[in-house]
């Protein structure tokens, strides 16, 4: 389907949906107010493809992103790796933190978001 409408009112803090859209996996990780805080602290600088939370997020507590390694293809594994509530690509140990950003490792951008909007509060459209 190009566009799919998501439910995520039964996705609990620090959990992470993971759904296929468009034949990829799609990751909606729900960040705990820790996840928020330890990301807002994070310096651009610190970065190798420099984005903040609120470029990459609509709202602060909801990552969407396309779930394969922006390295060779793989997909990560959520709430694993070096950054707590990230994502790890066990293919060549690529390292993600919980906004999705590329952090440690062979991968050079970091995970995709793919258009998506809020319908209501527990509904998104993704497409
Ligand atoms: Fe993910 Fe290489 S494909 S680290």
């Amino acid at each position: 389907l190009a566009v799919i409408e998501l439910d995520i009112s039964k996705v609990t803090p620090g959990q992470c949906l993971s759904v296929k859209w468009r034949g990829k996996p799609l990751f909606v990780k729900y960040r705990t107010q820790s996840d928020i805080a330890l990301e807002a602290r994070t310096p651009l600088s610190s970065l190798k493809d420099p984005e903040t939370p609120e470029q990459r997020t609509i709202k602060p507590q909801w990552l969407v992103v396309i779930g394969i390694c922006t390295h060779l293809g793989c997909v990560p594994v959520p709430n694993s790796g070096d950054w707590a509530g990230g994502f790890y690509c066990p293919c060549h140990g690529s390292h993600f933190d919980n906004v999705g950003r590329a952090r440690k490792g062979p991968a050079p951008t970091n995970l995709v978001v793919p258009p998506y909007k809020f319908l209501t509060d527990t509904l998104l459209l993704v497409g």
